[in-house]
């Protein structure tokens, strides 16, 4: 299974050398997306979601602050008291919208962000009764299905599940399916998903989400062979690789690689040495991009059905609403 974003901290230094080694002697070669985000890779990703080209923060960001009272409607149909877990809340910037408006209908419900940042969870616990007075929330500080287990047996109430920023976009389709699989052997009959999904679009407007004029995105690429030259005592030169990134209207495949600029041998560690030819692609993230025919044949075969969706206005990413089966 694959680890999005949020999950990629609690990884240990021998996990990350064995990782990357892994990755690296593999035929072709890849590295896993999940270390893209050590503390400079955060800020990087910071910039990435303030970029122009990148609009799927601000199209998912016009879903939850214009249209939080239809959701929140949706949600609360039937008035008994629920569960709102999200998977990765990060700082919540897009669910407090709609904990607003679940607040201002007087439901009953509990708030519980799942990160595997403790600092993100402590974060949420101080600040979010600030800015709502009254919110029953407790964050769960892990890795999402052991905490969404925990989770789930805090309390018999009904659960609303939250997983946005297009995420589930970084796990190949294949994965994507065995997670939505295990989300909803997790859950009961009846329970939702909100589940964001970047769509299919211009091919042109999705790649220049991927290769910025700035070049912010390939230094975030770029940024995990520092990373490793860092951790793991390697002696990667930055300068011989560049950022490729592609993107496949038919199959909605946007893939970003590393390409070795000559042929080279880059030392990891006393140990290892890893030999690369010219023009050598290094796999490095797969951002894939979805039809609403393939989301909708995604819920039915993973235990849910399509319930509702929230687009924004330019129909650049869905919210989509399912149930479980
Ligand atoms: C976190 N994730 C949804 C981003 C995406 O769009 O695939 C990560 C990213 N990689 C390059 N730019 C953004």
């Amino acid at each position: 299974m694959n680890t999005t974003r949020s999950e990629a901290q609690i990884i240990t230094r021998s996990q990350f050398r064995k990782d990357i080694l892994c990755g690296l002697q593999a035929r072709p070669k890849y590295l896993q997306a999940k270390y893209f985000y050590d503390h400079q890779g955060d800020l990087l990703f910071q910039q990435i979601m303030e970029m122009p080209e990148y609009y799927l923060t601000n199209a998912e960001m016009e879903i939850f602050s214009k249209q939080s009272t239809a959701i929140a409607d949706l949600i609360s149909r039937d008035k008994s008291a629920f569960d709102l877990i999200e998977l990765g809340a990060g700082d919540a910037t897009k669910s407090v919208h709609l904990l607003r408006e679940l607040m201002a209908g007087e439901l009953e419900f509990s708030y519980l962000p799942i990160d595997i940042s403790a600092n993100v969870i402590s974060n949420l616990e101080d600040q979010l009764p600030n800015l709502l007075p009254g919110l029953d929330i407790k964050g769960l500080n892990g890795d999402y299905f052991e905490m969404l287990d925990k989770g789930i047996a805090l309390s018999n109430r009904r659960k609303v599940v939250l997983f946005m920023g297009a995420n589930i976009g970084n796990m190949e389709f294949k994965e994507a399916k065995s997670f939505c699989s295990m989300l909803s052997a997790s859950l009961s009959k009846g329970d939702l998903l909100i589940i964001g999904f970047d769509l299919k679009k211009n091919p042109k407007q999705i790649l220049a989400a991927y290769n910025d004029a700035q070049g912010i995105t390939a230094a975030f690429n770029l940024n995990l062979l520092h990373r490793i030259n860092k951790e793991l005592d390697a002696d990667f030169n930055l300068q011989n690789f560049e950022h490729y990134p592609c993107y496949d209207p038919d199959s909605g495949a946007c893939k970003s690689f590393l390409i070795s600029l000559k042929e080279q041998v880059v030392h990891i560690g006393a140990q290892n040495q890893i030999h690369f030819e010219a023009n050598e692609p290094v796999f490095m993230e797969i951002s894939q991009k979805y039809s609403l025919q393939e989301i909708e044949a995604m819920a039915m075969a993973t235990g849910f059905h399509f319930v509702s969706q929230f687009f924004d206005e330019n129909k650049y990413l869905v919210d989509a609403v399912w149930v479980v089966d």
